[in-house]
């Protein structure tokens, strides 16, 4: 178990691999959502480009900038003292050359105070992820359905379910191994390809929809939390009814204040003494 109180590092996350302890990531955009997950014990805040669409409203990871990453990732770290936070770096941004990349993931560390970066893909992005990982920038990886490859795969589909892929997604996860990732996220993969990954690697898998044998699990705040998503993917599981709290919450206070309910005297600041020189004489002809 990762130790309550003592902040988690890369060598914590081997440690956990190597002692077969599960490691628990959760997403995170905001200082709020970070405060109650390091309270609810995770491992690891990562502020996923999933902001995009469960907290900007926009229908996919693509719109999503470095200065909404910046921004953001500012506001977790605020919120978290213990568990390592993760900054995405946003769609293209690790395609770029060597400096560039170098730049974004600086800002994600050094203004966003994030302590490492995901990066989604393989091949294409290795040289910035060898770029980063030799800048001293722990890199987290991220393959089979990567969303900001979700116009090229042609939606949100599952990966690697034929012996051809899944061969791929294997290689793929060594080379990243290879490049110096710690950390790798496996997402939208059955469970029988995360498996052979997981015990191929020595770093360790965090999984999102790829079955209970990751090292880790993944999983969206907004969806396990049922916080305003309205998609829900199968592989989610809900721990809690946020959003119907909420809207309950409102409910009763927008009826409240039409009938005149809220605020009642205990929710009411009194001053009797100023009355009268705010009435003056009126008062009196009362
Ligand atoms: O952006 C995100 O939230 C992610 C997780 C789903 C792994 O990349």
């Amino acid at each position: 178990m990762s130790a309550q109180g003592k902040s988690v590092t890369l060598r914590t996350l081997s440690r956990m691999k190597a002692e077969n302890s599960k490691i628990a990531m959760v997403t995170a955009y905001d200082y709020p959502s970070a405060k109650l997950a390091e309270a609810g014990g995770a491992d690891l805040l990562l502020v996923g480009d999933s902001l995009g669409m469960v907290v900007l409203g926009y229908d996919s990871t693509v719109p999503v900038t470095l200065e909404d990453m910046v921004h953001h990732t500012k506001a977790v770290t605020r919120g978290s003292q213990r568990a390592l936070v993760v900054a995405d770096l946003p769609f293209l941004t690790a395609h770029l050359d060597r400096e560039e990349v170098l730049k974004a993931a600086g800002r994600l560390m050094q203004e966003g105070g994030a302590r490492a970066v995901k990066v989604e893909g393989c091949d294409a992005v290795l040289p910035g992820i060898r770029a980063c990982v030799a800048a001293g920038i722990p890199v987290m990886g991220h393959i089979g359905l990567t969303p900001q490859a979700v116009h090229q795969l042609g939606g949100y589909r599952i990966q690697g379910k034929d012996a051809e892929t899944a061969r791929q997604l294997l290689e793929e996860a060594r080379r990243l191994e290879e490049a110096g990732v710690f950390a790798l996220v496996l997402e939208c993969v059955p469970d029988e390809v995360a498996s052979r990954i997981t015990h191929s690697l020595s770093i360790p898998t965090i999984g999102i929809g790829a079955g209970g044998n990751c090292d880790g699990q993944v999983l969206v705040y907004h969806d396990l939390l049922q916080y305003g998503s309205e998609i829900q993917p199968s592989f989610v599981k809900p721990y809690a009814q946020i959003g119907e709290m909420a809207v309950q919450g409102i409910r009763t206070y927008v009826k409240e204040v039409r009938e005149g309910s809220f605020p009642g005297e205990e929710h009411t600041f009194r001053a009797p003494a100023v009355m009268d020189h705010l009435y003056g004489g009126e008062r009196k002809k009362d």
